[in-house]
């Protein structure tokens, strides 16, 4: 068996493990990053859209936003479509903030070429990665590599590993409190080189199901549409996806409809899901590890982006202060965010997409949030809040 050590061995090379990663070098902090994908795999998977300023201005705090403002697209609102009325949520007049739109693909691939660049250790294509003696003061994380047996030592473990990880599952089962709701329906994605039918996002209800029109540059978008959790891509030629789309989004979005060969063609099932404490022994979880929320607020990446900032204030002040209260304190202080983006992000679910059990008064209750938010200020402005983002108490 070979052995390597590290101060912090970070599972996971998404955005979370990436970006604790970079933020622990800036500080002269040592870490090695253990993934079962392959980079290709990594920088293949197509995700999140939109980022909120807080993790934008983290990223430019740890040095890797140059790309992100170069070809990022700084947005001042989105639209609401409810049954073909809409809405605009001018989430700059509102909050005077903006969200940038931006690819996670792109963060991703710039991400992993920087920390190979300044000499960080990925391990891709690791197998059965598992977090050991956790509870100890010399945590290790095991795989296997081309038929050899590997041990990182280490201070601490990240668990970035996204929700189908191993991380969570080195907590034992009395101290893991978890906490799911599955939605009944996915999202089909598609990706197209074409210009976006609009400059800014739309989020459409409609009878036939929830749609969304996304982008990733002027001249390349990002379309879902709501489908039954039994569909496959198969069942999506790209003709039915936007024969689709343009009836959800109504007459005067779809004439704008620019289509054309799918690059990218994929389902995502939604979930909300909580995984508490998100930390165990010297063990922390990160990310889509510690939970999931569905994807219509735009905020899985943001969630992961502010546990990192917690986890990196925490961990420089264990190095760099000897003291350990954040390390303490950081189940508590994520935990206490990620509930009210779960609460968002259910909002914005239960509001905008048809559930095959609501019945008329649900759908009433839908259309009259949708009514509320037209109506009051106020409501807006409580939408713009969260989706630009809610500020880190620490
Ligand atoms: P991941 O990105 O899942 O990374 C985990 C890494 O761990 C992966 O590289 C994986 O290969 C690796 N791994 C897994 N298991 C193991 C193991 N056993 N051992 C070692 N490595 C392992 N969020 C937003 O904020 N805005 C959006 O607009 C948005 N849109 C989305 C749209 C879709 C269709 C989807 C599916 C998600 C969307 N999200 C969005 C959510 C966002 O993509 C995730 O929250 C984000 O990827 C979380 O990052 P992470 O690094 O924690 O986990
Ligand atoms: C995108 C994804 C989302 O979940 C969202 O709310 C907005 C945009 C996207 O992939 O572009």
């Amino acid at each position: 068996m070979k052995l390597k050590k590290t101060q912090v061995c970070i599972v996971g090379s998404g955005p979370s493990g990436l970006l604790l990663s970079q933020l622990l070098h800036n500080a002269g902090i040592s870490s090695i990053i253990v993934d079962r994908q392959s980079r290709e795999r990594i920088q293949a998977r197509v995700r999140a859209g939109v980022l909120e300023w807080g993790s934008v201005d983290a990223l430019d705090e740890a040095g890797v936003g140059r790309r992100m403002h170069r070809d990022g697209l700084p947005h001042d609102g989105f639209d609401l479509i409810f049954d073909d009325d809409l809405h605009r949520i001018d989430v700059k007049a509102l909050t005077g903030k903006q969200v940038m739109v931006y690819g996670q693909t792109e963060l991703t691939i710039e991400l992993i070429a920087r920390r190979l660049e300044q000499g960080c250790e990925i391990i891709f294509s690791a197998q059965d990665v598992q977090p050991i003696d956790v509870e100890s003061d010399r945590p290790k994380v095991r795989y296997t590599k081309i038929g050899e047996m590997v041990e990182i030592e280490c201070d601490y473990v990240a668990g970035c590993d996204g929700f189908h990880g191993a991380a969570r599952q080195a907590i034992p089962s009395r101290v893991l409190k978890t906490f799911e709701r599955i939605y009944p329906f996915g999202w089909l994605g598609v990706l197209v080189e074409q210009p976006p039918v609009s400059d800014e996002l739309i989020y459409a209800s409609h009878e036939r199901g929830f749609a969304l029109c996304s982008m990733r540059s002027q001249t390349r978008s990002r379309y879902y549409v709501q489908c039954p959790l039994s569909d496959t891509v198969e069942d999506w030629s790209d003709q039915r996806f936007w024969d689709e789309l343009a009836l959800r989004v109504g007459a005067d979005v779809a004439g704008k409809l620019r289509t054309g060969d799918s690059i990218e063609k994929s389902i995502a099932p939604l979930r909300s899901f909580v995984a508490e404490p998100m930390r165990y022994g010297n063990l922390f979880l990160a990310g889509d590890a510690a939970h999931i929320v569905p994807p219509t607020g735009a905020k899985g990446l943001n969630l992961a982006i502010s546990d990192i900032r917690i986890l990196w204030r925490a961990l420089i002040e264990h190095y760099k202060k000897a003291n350990d209260t954040w390390l303490d304190r950081y189940s508590e202080i994520c935990l206490k965010r990620v509930w009210k983006v779960e609460r968002f992000s259910w909002f914005m679910s239960t509001m905008l997409h048809q559930f095959p059990e609501f019945s008329g008064f649900e759908k009433r209750m839908q259309r009259a949030e949708f009514d509320h938010i037209v109506g009051s200020e106020t409501a807006s402005r409580s939408l713009a809040e969260n989706y630009v983002g809610l500020p880190l108490e620490m």
